[in-house]
């Protein structure tokens, strides 16, 4: 068993922490424990034992998760460290070497590496700038054939911020039942939608072969919980559930208590609303300063996610040139190539409002130099 490099996670492992501005992250800027709760709560978590507390998360966690997803329960969901965990434990359960995935691209690539360290044989399907950043079903439905195991999602994707409208959420969940093939649906920017409507989650599918992966550490901007979680049948969970036990064990005790109370249907449209005017009030900026190189990038903003996802014209790689930005200005973005799309940049604006304009004012004149 090898594993290919996950060359974004592997790049900003090395650099996130060592530049200026890191506009390489994909969510909201995360808030301090002080300045997100009430001092009784903080009681609270200052006075938690540290125990393992419930391998599966905490009853309480389960009930505010099971009440994002229309129909589900306590028994329909496991708590992961990161929706990276959950997207670990969902292939390692419902997958074995030699199987064959289907899998939308761009992407995360976590899935993709994962996979196919595992020996899994990964077919993937196209979103298509010009069909503004959406699948073209035949192409989808040419590659689903009676050996497809797996078709794996990733909406609102990473990292274009394209959302899948319900229609096409229903006519994927049609493709894979036709075959009787798994969904799993990487839904970790859901919640972080400009238009504030939250978009159709696979789970609306109410097919048994689903499985949707979602986290705190984009739209809630808190990754430094390392709270995710999978919603499924509850055979699926349970398989999922026993898988954890050799990966991590448990969640974090405090993570777990912290989690459950900002996903408490009392709370959890506040914080969704925060990343949302952080977003839109980003978004204004990035798209002001892009506009002075429309002539040389193209770019079609995101209906979700802390991403901007731009093209561009000019005849440098998209490794050199995140090289060059980081070496000149100490400002840190994902170079295109580490989608395996090169001539593209993913700058995340879900930075300190402070922060982005800075880094923006550094980065202009290496661009105005280009
Ligand atoms: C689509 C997607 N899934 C999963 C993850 C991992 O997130 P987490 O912090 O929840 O493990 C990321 C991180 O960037 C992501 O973009």
């Amino acid at each position: 068993m090898k594993f290919e490099p996950f060359q974004l996670e592997r790049e900003q492992s090395i650099w996130e922490n060592k530049v200026d501005y890191n506009l390489s992250e994909s969510g909201v800027h995360p808030g301090t424990i002080k300045s997100l709760f009430d001092s009784e709560f903080i009681k609270k978590i200052e006075n938690t034992e540290l125990t393992y507390g419930f391998t599966e998360g905490s009853p309480e966690l389960r009930q505010s998760i099971a009440s994002i997803y229309p129909g589900a329960s306590p028994e329909n969901v496991q708590a992961f460290n990161g929706s990276a965990e959950a997207n670990m434990v969902a292939i390692l359960t419902l997958l074995e070497p030699g199987n064959e995935m289907v899998y939308m691209v761009p992407n995360y690539l976590q899935i993709y590496g994962f996979a196919r360290g595992l020996g899994v044989n990964v077919k993937t399907f196209s979103l298509h700038e010009s069909l503004n950043w959406q699948p073209d079903l035949d192409e989808l439905k040419s590659l689903v054939t009676n050996k497809t195991k797996m078709i794996c999602i990733c909406n609102p994707n990473n990292p274009t911020g394209a959302v899948l409208p319900k229609e096409m959420v229903h006519q994927i969940g049609e493709i894979a039942q036709s075959v009787g093939a798994w969904i799993l649906s990487d839904e970790v920017y859901r919640g972080a939608e400009l238009n504030r409507e939250e978009c159709t989650s696979f789970w609306d599918l109410d097919y048994e072969k689903t499985i949707v992966n979602c986290g705190l550490s984009k739209a809630y901007g808190l990754p430094g919980l390392r709270i995710g979680w999978s919603v499924a049948s509850t055979d699926t969970i349970q398989k999922c559930w026993a898988t954890h036990d050799y990966t991590s064990i448990a969640i974090g005790r405090m993570s777990d208590i912290i989690a459950a109370h900002v996903l408490h249907p009392t709370l959890r449209m506040e914080t969704l609303n925060r990343t949302r005017d952080a977003l839109t009030a980003n978004l204004g900026l990035f798209q002001k300063w892009i506009s002075e190189f429309d002539s040389k990038m193209r770019f079609i903003p995101p209906e979700a996610g802390a991403m901007a996802f731009a093209g561009y014209d000019w005849n440098i790689n998209s490794t050199k040139l995140i090289e060059k930005v980081r070496e000149e200005a100490s400002v840190m973005l994902v170079a295109g190539d580490w989608y395996g799309m090169d001539h593209y940049l993913r700058f995340g604006y879900g930075a300190k409002q402070l922060d982005l304009e800075a880094a923006l004012d550094r980065i202009t004149p290496i661009f105005r130099s280009l």
